[in-house]
């Protein structure tokens, strides 16, 4: 099965004596039905040329930051946006080092900082140099970035060496890349998602509002896309960009925010409502700025109506999935409000706990659905979403 269908997958490649195996990669890579587009570095064309490269892929190869032509076509960022994935096979040591560090000293390491793909890198170097404790450290950093790893494996290597540090044979590679994307998992599925906070206007120039980020819902909309979702999110004022082949309405308010999602739901397979929705807005908005003067005014709220829950108690509703945030009794709070609003699953997290949920990059939670939980230990956003993603394809499996 061609698992990286229409997906466009960045080969980078980086000067180490497995070089000679990426023009395996490339035809392994498009086996599985991928695009492929090629990055050298400059020790890599020490060990392989180019062309070799450009021939298999179809397209030149790119190997320069500074290229005034590449500019003008796919320059770096035109790069980092086409990719669905960032592949580096093979990474070296140098290589890794340069990630770690953040650096972005030549085309690879730049297109890695500015990629919004997930990066898979197949490390190979000698066994010392893999066992050295700054490779070790350096990998353990990526890995804290989300950045994804495949192999090395253990033999015999080009220096005579027996040990760690091979690169990965190419069908194992590509199926790694094949792996990110859950192909079909939610094929033709349509996905809508709510997102970020809602802003409840006070008078035209103040509002209330909270932290929310939407960097949970933004990941959960990437995740569902990558399962091959149609994804549209509603989401209130966030500064992230939508995922690139998501539609996005943009709301301000709860009630925009329910006008717009029971529109989209009546045609829909999957609700998830990940928006931290303000519980009350004022009950009226002035016409004119508040003037300051008395020592003491109060303001009238009144309460917003609950989207989740007239999603879920609508005519034929979608599969519907809500979130709890909890200071105590997480998991049998949660419960409570998954019966309590009409939800077929429930995402809980414990936001007494301020490295994880609201406004961080990473979470923790646990996922509970009629008969059975699963808990989700603490990983970056984006790790967090494909996870929940696949429970939730599981569930609503026919
Ligand atoms: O009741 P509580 O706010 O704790 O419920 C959280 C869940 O309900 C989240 O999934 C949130 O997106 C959703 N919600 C909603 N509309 C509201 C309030 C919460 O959809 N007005």
């Amino acid at each position: 099965m061609a698992h990286l269908f229409n997906r466009n997958v960045l080969l980078g490649v980086s000067g180490g004596i497995a070089a000679y195996k990426s023009a395996e990669v490339v035809r392994q890579l498009q086996e599985q039905g991928a695009t492929v587009r090629v990055i050298m570095t400059h020790g890599a064309q020490e060990f392989i040329t180019p062309l070799t490269l450009q021939a298999l892929s179809g397209h030149p190869v790119h190997t320069q930051l500074l290229d005034e032509q590449a500019e003008q076509g796919m320059g770096h960022i035109e790069l980092a946006r086409w990719a669905d994935l960032l592949l580096i096979a093979p990474a070296t040591a140098d290589l890794i080092a340069r990630l770690a560090a953040g650096r972005a000293d030549d085309l690879l390491t730049t297109v890695s900082l500015a990629t919004p793909a997930p990066v898979l890198l197949a490390p190979a170097m000698n066994q010392q140099m893999w066992r050295d404790q700054a490779t070790a450290a350096n990998i353990e950093t990526l890995q804290r970035r989300d950045l994804h790893f495949i192999g090395p494996a253990a033999g015999e290597q080009a220096c005579g060496d027996i040990g760690p540090g091979r690169m990965e044979q190419p069908p194992a590679i590509a199926a790694a890349a094949a792996a990110l994307f859950h192909t079909g998992a939610l094929a033709g599925k349509k996905v809508v998602i709510t997102a970020g906070p809602t802003r409840e206007l006070l008078d035209p120039v103040r509002y209330i509002s909270n932290h929310s980020s939407g960097k949970m819902g933004y990941a959960l909309a990437q995740a569902a896309i990558d399962a091959g979702a149609v994804t549209t999110l509603v989401s209130g004022p966030v500064s992230l960009d939508p995922p690139a082949h998501a539609k996005c309405h943009r709301v301000e308010s709860a009630q925009e925010m329910l006008d717009s999602c029971l529109d989209l739901v009546a045609d829909c397979d999957i609700f998830i409502a990940c928006a931290a929705v303000a519980d009350y807005r004022p009950a009226q908005i002035e016409g004119q700025k508040i003037k300051k003067g008395a020592e003491e005014i109060s303001l009238q709220l009144v309460k917003n109506p609950d989207i989740v829950n007239a999603v879920a108690a609508g005519e034929s509703a979608p599969f519907t999935v809500g979130f709890a945030a909890e200071t105590q009794n997480v998991l049998g709070y949660a419960r409570d409000k998954m019966q309590r609003k009409g939800l077929n699953m429930i995402i809980a997290n414990d936001v007494s706990d301020h490295g994880i949920g609201f406004n961080s990059n990473e979470n923790e939670v646990t996922v509970l659905w009629e008969t059975g939980e699963q808990a989700l230990s603490r990983a970056g956003k984006p790790a967090i979403a494909r996870q929940i993603m696949g429970l939730i394809a599981k569930a609503t499996k026919n």
